[in-house]
């Protein structure tokens, strides 16, 4: 049984009688495709305007994945920057997890071409899709098995190519997503806080408002299920608002209150990068500081389970956190699904 550090905090884990090992994010890493696409491009394919899109959401610009290059491909690029900064190497790996909504296919997943493309070969790999939410899924999930000691080192991936199931002619949606892609290295090490808590959460009951409903079981592909645009991503974008506010500020809070936190302890807050509104909003309710808040959706949009991912690799690159700061990561997507967690980095 490891034993904890002394902290200013209090760590849940350590609550209920810690048995579990100790385990830290050893780094983090992401890529974005090379091409970009302005609010200025989205004029002259859809009835827009930069100043509707950057009033409404923040957004200048997004990345898009070249027509050869896979979700597959953007998230073994993160993950192999992810294992260099780790000095991790593919034989070290024993889980691979990508968290996805566009996987390169139905099956197998995306996690087993990733494994390939990086070479883990001696890794285990499944997807999960928990859309915007699965970051913060996916790190709880590596946790409880390294906890467990089932394994030593997971890499979780978040990786998106959004762009392949955006309806270009809806300029309700296609103006908010983009391209890219963000993994971590998680591996048992002793005196380790690392992911203090998470909170994760779902409801069923508002499936309806995100989603793409055809290529599954319920509508496979056929002419029809093309000719009805079912293949794309639907929302209704008010109810997702008001929903992402009040589930990210509940469970931010919930996970704050596990620890005996409050907002001005942590260094840095980073949510989910849909819209500057939504973040403004949550920011406001948890009473942290605009200079607490990072976002970087004006130069990639959102992302989806590689949002948080991309953020917390540019916070730390650009030296926004350092080693032993708390941050504060939030998440809110389709099913619907959400999540906070608190991190000492
Ligand atoms: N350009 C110009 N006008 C537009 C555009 C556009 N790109 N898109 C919509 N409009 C129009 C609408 O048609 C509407 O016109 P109408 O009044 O004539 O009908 C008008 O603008 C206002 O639309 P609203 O829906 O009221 O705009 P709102 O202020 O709610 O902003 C938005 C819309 C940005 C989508 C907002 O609701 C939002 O951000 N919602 C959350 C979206 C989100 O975060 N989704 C991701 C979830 S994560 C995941 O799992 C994928």
């Amino acid at each position: 049984m490891s034993e904890l550090p002394e902290a200013p905090f209090k760590n849940p884990r350590a609550d209920h009688g810690f048995k579990g090992r100790t385990c830290s994010i050893e780094s983090v890493g992401s890529y974005v495709p090379e091409k970009v696409l302005t609010n200025a491009d989205l004029e002259k394919i859809v009835d827009t305007t930069d100043e509707w899109i950057t009033s409404r959401t923040g957004i200048k610009e997004r990345r898009i994945a070249a027509d050869d290059e896979a979700t597959s491909d953007l998230g073994a690029k993160a993950s192999l920057m992810a294992m260099e900064r780790a000095g991790i190497s593919p034989d070290e790996i024993d889980l691979v997890i990508c968290a996805t909504i566009t996987p390169d296919m139905p099956f197998p997943s995306t996690a087993c071409l990733i494994q390939e493309k990086i070479g883990a070969h001696g890794a285990a790999a499944f997807d999960l899709e928990a859309a915007c939410s699965g970051f913060i899924y996916g790190i709880e999930i590596a946790q409880q098995f390294i906890m467990s000691r089932t394994y030593n080192c997971v890499l979780v991936v978040g990786a998106e190519k959004l762009s392949s199931i955006i309806d270009w002619k809806d300029r309700n949606t296609c103006v908010l997503f983009g391209d890219g892609a963000g993994a971590v290295i998680m591996r048992n090490r002793d005196g380790a806080h690392g992911l203090l808590t998470a909170k994760m959460g779902a409801d069923g009951r508002k499936a309806n408002i995100l989603s793409m409903p055809g290529g599954g079981s319920l509508n496979p592909a056929s002419t029809d299920s093309i000719n009805s645009r079912l293949h794309y991503l639907r929302m209704d974008g008010k109810e997702v608002y008001k929903n992402a506010v009040t589930a990210m500020c509940r469970s931010a809070k919930e996970v704050l209150k596990r620890c005996e936190l409050s907002a001005e302890d942590i260094k840095l807050v980073i949510p989910h990068q849909a819209n500057k509104r939504i973040i403004d909003a949550v920011g406001d309710r948890l009473g942290a500081k605009p200079e607490q808040v990072y976002m970087n959706l004006q130069k990639y949009g959102n992302t989806s389970a590689a949002s948080v991912a991309i953020a917390l690799d540019e916070a730390v690159s650009e030296g926004h956190i350092q080693r032993g700061d708390l941050i504060l990561i939030m998440v809110f997507g389709a099913g619907l699904t959400w999540g906070a967690a608190v991190i000492e980095w």
